[in-house]
């Protein structure tokens, strides 16, 4: 069962912490030019959470900016999976969870939202690729299949754009018709980046995309990255701080299922307000 309580005064979440604006300092992060004061794409508030009896997440309140990146870090088992798995509502295929407080999508409240309609705008890649088996074009085909509309021209034109957004295109145009199944693990990632990407999401989300990959495939995922959030808003979780610190303009800092810090990346892995964030980004434990 899912609810969406609209907001207890008493838990208005405390927007001024979370969002000091701190000066640009570059040093091991990227150098960002995308404006801070991009507007607010996603907004979780007071966001808590059950797996049946068990909280996962306790009044979490962060805000995701248009066309930035936004990373989710903290050690295994502190709620970033399932709080990257609320701003699309994919929790909801799991039994027996429950979710209160809000999450805007544009302001608007994703429950009030027809929920195919917002995964379609809220794309999601996950740990493990998982391409269909079947060819590389009709991976990235299938999504605009579903949906229907399109002319067969349109399809193919779509799957080429998708391919080329996601590094991809030089590496597969000679071969669209042969199986998924036969490329690298991180070329299959970036097709399931481009099967994502085929509708147009405005939002995607990735659940720790490189954890199965060699380093130079996840390099080039990072720069993907990094070129996509020109055009698309995108989250991602991930257990690898440096990977945070290179792809993200903004990070938040998960601890036992609540958001112990949260601001500009810079600030968050070279100032840190938290103990526990620096303790965590400088190795003591996680
Ligand atoms: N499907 C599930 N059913 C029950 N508990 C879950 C499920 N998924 C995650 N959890 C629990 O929720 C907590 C947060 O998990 P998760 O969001 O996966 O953390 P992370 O992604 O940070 O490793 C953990 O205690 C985990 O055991
Ligand atoms: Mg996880």
């Amino acid at each position: 069962m899912t609810t969406s309580a609209a907001g207890d005064a008493t838990r208005t979440p405390d927007v001024a912490t979370v969002r000091s604006p701190v000066p640009e300092v570059h040093g091991t992060t990227h150098t960002t030019t995308r404006s801070p004061d991009a507007p607010e794409k996603m907004q979780a508030k007071a966001v808590d959470f059950w797996y049946g009896r068990a909280q996962a997440l306790f009044d979490v309140s962060m805000s995701m900016r248009s066309s930035h990146v936004t990373a989710c870090i903290g050690p295994s088992g502190c709620g970033k999976s399932t709080f990257l798995r609320a701003l699309n509502r994919m929790y909801e295929t799991v039994p027996g969870t429950k979710l209160t407080g809000q999450i805007l999508l544009d302001g608007d409240d994703i429950f009030g939202l027809d929920v195919t309609a917002l995964r379609r705008r809220v794309g999601m890649v996950f740990q493990k690729s998982n391409p269909f088996p079947k060819s590389i074009f009709e991976n990235v085909a299938y999504g605009l299949r579903v949906n229907g509309g399109l002319s067969r021209p349109q399809i193919a034109e779509q799957v080429e754009r998708s391919l080329v957004r996601s590094a991809l295109w030089d590496e597969v145009k000679h071969k669209l018709h042969q199986s998924a199944l036969g490329l690298s693990g991180g070329q299959q990632q970036r097709l399931c980046i481009a099967r994502a990407l085929a509708v147009d999401p405005e939002v995607l989300l990735l659940d720790e995309p490189c954890s199965a990959l060699d380093p130079i495939a996840t390099a080039k995922i990072e720069e993907l990255l990094l070129t996509l959030a020109d055009s698309c808003t995108i989250v991602i979780v991930t257990h690898n701080m440096q990977q945070a610190a290179r792809v993200s303009d903004y990070t938040g800092f998960f601890l036992m299922g609540r958001l112990v810090e949260f601001g500009r990346t810079d600030k968050i892995f070279q100032n840190p307000a938290r103990k526990e964030t620096e303790d965590y980004i400088t190795g003591r434990f996680g």
